[in-house]
C-alpha cells in the first residue's frame, strides 16, 4: 500500500474513487459540500433521502458526477455530528477502507482528515488514517492454491489542506504500524503445522537480516544450561523443539532498553490437561503475544526508532504424549522458585515466568509481556480490552494512554496480594493454578513473583489478540497499543 498526502483540491483530485464523509444529520464536512455544490446537490439530495445509513462507517457509492474530476466518489458517514470523537473518525476511515479494498479501483484520493475531531491534532488524524486504511486491505490469501487476483486499492492520498513534512512522517508511522499489524496477523493465522516453534525462529532471524538488527535463537541445550526447567517441561512433548527467540534493536545509545516478552504457543492442546475440542482450532492464536513482538520490531525497525528494545518469544508448542509433563509434576524455574504444575492447561505462566528471569540480564528501564494467558481475561473483559496489570502506576497510565489514543485499549486490573493464596501448593513454592475465582489476576500474580526486580507490565490478550466466527483472524491487537508506547518513549528520549 503507497499512502501520501496531497494538497490537491476535492473537486478537481484525478483519481479513481473519492472518498468524503457526512453526519448521520444529513450535514456535510466541507469537503463534501465542495463536491456537493460542483454536482449540483446530488449528495445532498441522496442524504435528504436516506440513502446513506448513519452508523459511522456506512458507506455509499456514487458512480460518478458531473464537476467532479474522481470517477467515483465514496461518501462515508461520520455518524452523529454531535458525537463526532476518536471512535466515529476510525470507524468512518476503517469503512472506507473496507470499502475500498473490495472495490475493482486502485487509486483513490480519500478527505476525510479535514475532519475536526475533537482534542485530536492533523498528525494523529493522519497516522490513524494511514494505518487504518493500510490495515483494512490486509489480506491472508498464502496458502490458497489460486490466490485471488489483488483487488483494491494500492494507491492512496490523503487530502489535507496543504502537505508539510510532519504530515509525511505520520503517514510513514500509520504505514509502520500496519505493516507490523500485518506480520503478527500472518503469524496468527497460519496453522499451527507451520507456524511451530522453528517457524517463528527463522522469521525472526530473516527480519533481523533484513532489517538490521540482532537476532538469537537459544536451543533447548541453552535452555538447559540456563535452568529454564518450567518452559522447557510444557514443550516436552512436542516433536518440534522449543525456541528461545533474543532480539535485540540497539538505536538507543546508552539508554536502558525496553523489555519485550511475548508468549509464543505455537498451538496450545492443553497437553495432557486437554482442552475440549470445540473450537481447538483458534489456539492456532496462542502465539499472539509474541507474534506481537516480532511485528513491533518490524515496525521499530522500519521507522528507525531511536530505542533500545530487546525482544524474548518462548516459542513453545503445548502436546500431549508419553513424554508430556502430568498434573503433579514438580519444576524448578530459572529464578529456583519451584513450581506444582496442577494443570498442563495453565502453560502461558510456565514459559513466561523463565522468560521474565532471563530479562533481568538487561537491567531494563521496564519489560512488558505480551500473552493470550487466560480465558479468564475474555471473561472478564471480551473482545475489546487487554487486560493490564503493572507493579508500576507510571507505566501502567502510559499504556492505558496509549491505547486510548490508538483504540488499541487496555484496561487495569488489580495485582494485590489478597489474591495469593489461591497459588498455594502443598508440595512446591507455587502452583501454576488459581482456580476458578480471578483467574486472569491469579495468573498475573503468578507472574508476578518473577518480575520484582524491574519496572513491570502483562497484557493479557486472550480476548483482544483474535476473533472467532465468520470473520475469524488475528487482529493485530496489541501492535497499535504498544507501537503508540514506543514512539512516546522514543520522543521523550529526543527532547
Ligand atoms: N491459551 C490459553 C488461554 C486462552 C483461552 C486464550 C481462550 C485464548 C482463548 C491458556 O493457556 C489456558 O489454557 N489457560 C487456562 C488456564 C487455567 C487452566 C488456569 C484457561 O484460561 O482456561
Ligand atoms: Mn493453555
Ligand atoms: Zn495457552
Amino acid at each position: 500500500m503507497e499512502i501520501s498526502v496531497s494538497g490537491a483540491a476535492v473537486t478537481g483530485a484525478k483519481t479513481g474513487t473519492l472518498v468524503i464523509g457526512a453526519f448521520a444529520d444529513g450535514s456535510l464536512t466541507s469537503a463534501a459540500d465542495a463536491v456537493d455544490r460542483a454536482a449540483g446537490g446530488t449528495l445532498s439530495a441522496a442524504l435528504a433521502r436516506g440513502d446513506l445509513d448513519g452508523k459511522a462507517g456506512a458507506t455509499l457509492l456514487f458512480p460518478s458526477l458531473a464537476g467532479v474530476g474522481a470517477d467515483r466518489v465514496l461518501l462515508v458517514s461520520l455518524g452523529a455530528r454531535t458525537a463526532l470523537g476518536d471512535r466515529s473518525f476510525r470507524d468512518a476511515v476503517s469503512g472506507a477502507g473496507r470499502a475500498l479494498a473490495a472495490g475493482p479501483v486502485a487509486d483513490a484520493a480519500v478527505a476525510l482528515v479535514e475532519v475536526d475531531v475533537p482534542n485530536r491534532g492533523l498528525a494523529w488524524r493522519v497516522q490513524t488514517s494511514a494505518r487504518l486504511l493500510a490495515d483494512a486491505a490486509y489480506k491472508f490469501d498464502a496458502p490458497r492454491a489460486n490466490p485471488p487476483a489483488p483487488r483494491g486499492a494500492r494507491k492512496l492520498s490523503l487530502l489535507v489542506g496543504g502537505a508539510n513534512s510532519e504530515l509525511d512522517e505520520a503517514v510513514r508511522t500509520g504505514l509502520a504500524v500496519a505493516e507490523g499489524m500485518a506480520l503478527t496477523k500472518d503469524l496468527g493465522n497460519l496453522g499451527g503445522n507451520v507456524c511451530n516453534p522453528a517457524y517463528m525462529a527463522d522469521t525472526a532471524v530473516a527480519m533481523g537480516k533484513e532489517l538490521g538488527f540482532e537476532v538469537e535463537i537459544l536451543e533447548r541445550a541453552d535452555m538447559e544450561a540456563l535452568g529454564m526447567q518450567s518452559a522447557l517441561s510444557v514443550g516436552r512433548a512436542s516433536y518440534s523443539p522449543c525456541k528461545f527467540i533474543v532480539m535485540k534493536y540497539s538505536k538507543g545509545g546508552a539508554s536502558k532498553p525496553i523489555v519485550l516478552v511475548g508468549k509464543g504457543m505455537t498451538f496450545d492442546t492443553g497437553g495432557v490437561s486437554l482442552k475440549p475440542g470445540a473450537n481447538l482450532d483458534e489456539m492456532k492464536y496462542d502465539m499472539c503475544g509474541g507474534g506481537t513482538v516480532l511485528g513491533l520490531f518490524r515496525t521499530v525497525a522500519r521507522l528507525g526508532l531511536p530505542i533500545n528494545l530487546v525482544g524474548l518469544v518462548m516459542a513453545v508448542e503445548n502436546m500431549p504424549g508419553g513424554n508430556a509433563s502430568r498434573p503433579g509434576d514438580v519444576v524448578r524455574s530459572m529464578a529456583g522458585i519451584t513450581i506444582e504444575i496442577l494443570n498442563t492447561d495453565a502453560e502461558g505462566r510456565l514459559v513466561l515466568c523463565d522468560a521474565l528471569t532471563y530479562a533481568e540480564r538487561f537491567e531494563p528501564a521496564c519489560v512488558i509481556d505480551i500473552a493470550t494467558l487466560t480465558g479468564a481475561c475474555v471473561i472478564a473483559l471480551g473482545a475489546h480490552a487487554s487486560g493490564l496489570f503493572a507493579n508500576d502506576e507510571a507505566l501502567a497510565a502510559e499504556l492505558l494512554a496509549a491505547g486510548h489514543a490508538t483504540g488499541d485499549r487496555a484496561w487495569q486490573m488489580p495485582l494485590w496480594d489478597d489474591y495469593q493464596g489461591q497459588l498455594k501448593s502443598n508440595f512446591a513454592d507455587m502452583s501454576n493454578l488459581g482456580g476458578p475465582p480471578a483467574g486472569a489476576v491469579t495468573a498475573a500474580l503468578f507472574l508476578s513473583h518473577f518480575t520484582r526486580k524491574y519496572k513491570w507490565a502483562h497484557l493479557d490478550i486472550a480476548g483482544t489478540s483474535s476473533v472467532s466466527g465468520d470473520a475469524k483472524g488475528a487482529t493485530g491487537r496489541p501492535v497499535p497499543l504498544l507501537s503508540e508506547f514506543l514512539l512516546s518513549r522514543a520522543a521523550a528520549a529526543a527532547s
